[in-house]
């Protein structure tokens, strides 16, 4: 079986070492992929949104399978357009995956079907929302409507504040078109909760639970990143959440995204606010979360590609979705000034230590070959990953595995699963 990975980061890394340890995989392809990928795939210079060359290029190979690992593509229509060739794809269709690529259209849905979530209001009139403002209560959650890198969402303590964020959002447009239509919704407070899910259409399983870390420093200062470091499971994540979300969320998603004729097959992402009034939904995303995969798939007993095909086959129920009974920690190893600026191509050492212990990886985000030299390539560099029998021992494991590798302006937080010692 010849297997296309689409994307270039730490989750598409882990998803190909994951896919790497099916025995019917003789060929692993990447686009556009990264240096570590590179160990595991064959990477091939053509990016995620270019879906002709895409298309093109798994005729030519003859690629059974198509994972496409990113949101830009799967919101932009690969998955259609890989199917309407003949070609195998792993994720959602373009009218499903709306699912994380519109808030308002996820916010609607909710409220249609009576899955918990903040209350809300969309805007497509800067003016109506500034009207709406006056009145609201701080403080208060905007939202961009489209696909911002995970930095659409502002929240805001005062009126002034969010006065400035409709203008910055929807009158300069600073993520673009996502900007056209707001949501403006109630703030929350509580605990954060990733769970990720494999879904065929119709039946949803969940995997084990996940916690992200987006703000760059620790204790939860500085500003928001596309995540620098995860835990699973969630301690926080109980038999009583679970439970709530099997019977309020989780299917109760999927049958309302198949009751609007937008039968979503892939991964739903459920971000979860544990609220004193219960879990609600913050987000959904669909595609893996980048850094969850990085703790959710180590720990994985099933084999990911016999998960995948029985998605896309429709016989998800017959499956026995396992995870082991660890716990593992992935610790971002980012360059310092991350996620404002900082620089790229300073030569790493020290990553073949991961190949002599069993149970640690070394995940690439943004790495690129200089030459024979692997050169950081990002701002997110490295996720390193460790398991261990609890939280603790996996990030004790973590954090002693992060000496290993060296770069000139390695930066991490300190605190990654330090929330662990309240629970
Ligand atoms: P989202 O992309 O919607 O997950 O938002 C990014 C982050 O903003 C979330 O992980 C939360 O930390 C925060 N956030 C989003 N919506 C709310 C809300 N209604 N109340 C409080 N915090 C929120
Ligand atoms: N870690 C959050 C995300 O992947 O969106």
């Amino acid at each position: 079986m010849k297997v296309l990975i689409v994307g270039s980061g730490g989750r598409e890394h882990a998803i190909a070492y994951n896919v790497s340890q099916n025995k019917k995989v003789e060929k692993i392809y990447c686009a556009p992929g990264n240096a570590g990928i590179a160990a595991l795939a064959e990477c091939v210079p053509i990016g995620a949104m270019e879906f002709e060359r895409i298309v093109a290029f798994s005729k030519e190979n003859a690629i059974d399978l198509v994972i496409v690992g990113m949101d830009d593509p799967l919101v932009g229509g690969l998955v259609d357009e890989l199917e309407a060739a003949g070609i195998r794809a792993f994720g959602p269709r373009k009218n499903a995956a709306i699912l994380e690529g519109s808030k308002a259209f996820s916010k609607d849905l909710m409220k249609k079907y009576k899955i918990p979530t903040a209350g809300y209001e969309n805007f497509d009139d800067p003016q109506k929302a500034l009207e709406y403002l006056e009145t609201a209560k701080y403080p208060i959650v905007l939202k961009a409507d489209g696909l911002a890198l995970g930095k659409g969402v502002l929240i805001c303590n005062t009126l002034g504040e969010a006065k400035e964020g409709v203008q910055s959002i929807m009158q300069d447009k600073k993520f673009g078109s996502a900007g056209n239509t707001m949501v403006i919704e109630e703030f929350m407070t509580g605990r954060e909760v990733s769970v990720l899910s494999f879904v065929d259409g119709k039946t949803i399983k969940t995997m084990t639970s996940a916690q992200d870390h987006k703000r760059a420093k620790d204790g939860d200062q500085g500003l928001n990143t596309g995540g620098m470091g995860t835990f699973s499971p969630s301690p926080f994540y109980t038999k009583e959440v679970e439970d709530f979300c099997n019977q309020y969320v989780y299917q109760a998603t999927v049958d309302a995204m198949a009751a609007e004729g937008r039968e979503f097959k892939g991964i739903i992402f459920f971000g979860l606010m544990l609220t004193s009034d219960g879990p609600k939904v913050l987000e959904y995303n669909a595609r893996f979360g980048d850094p969850e995969a990085q703790v959710v798939l180590p720990r994985m007993k099933t084999d990911l590609i016999d998960v995948i095909e029985a998605c896309i086959d429709g016989t998800l129920d017959q499956v026995d979705l396992q995870f082991e009974e660890n716990a593992a920690v992935c610790v971002v190893l980012a360059s310092d000034g991350y996620p404002v600026s900082y620089d790229k191509g300073l030569p790493i050492s020290g990553l073949e230590e991961f190949d002599k212990q069993d149970g640690y990886y070394c995940f690439h985000a943004g790495t690129k070959f200089d030459g024979d030299q692997i050169v950081t390539n990002g701002g997110r560099v490295l996720g390193v990953t460790a398991k261990g029998a609890t939280l603790k021992e996996a990030r004790a494991n973590a954090y002693a595995a992060t000496k290993w590798v060296q770069f000139d302006n390695k930066y991490m937080r300190n605190d990654i699963g330090k929330a662990i010692d309240e629970a």
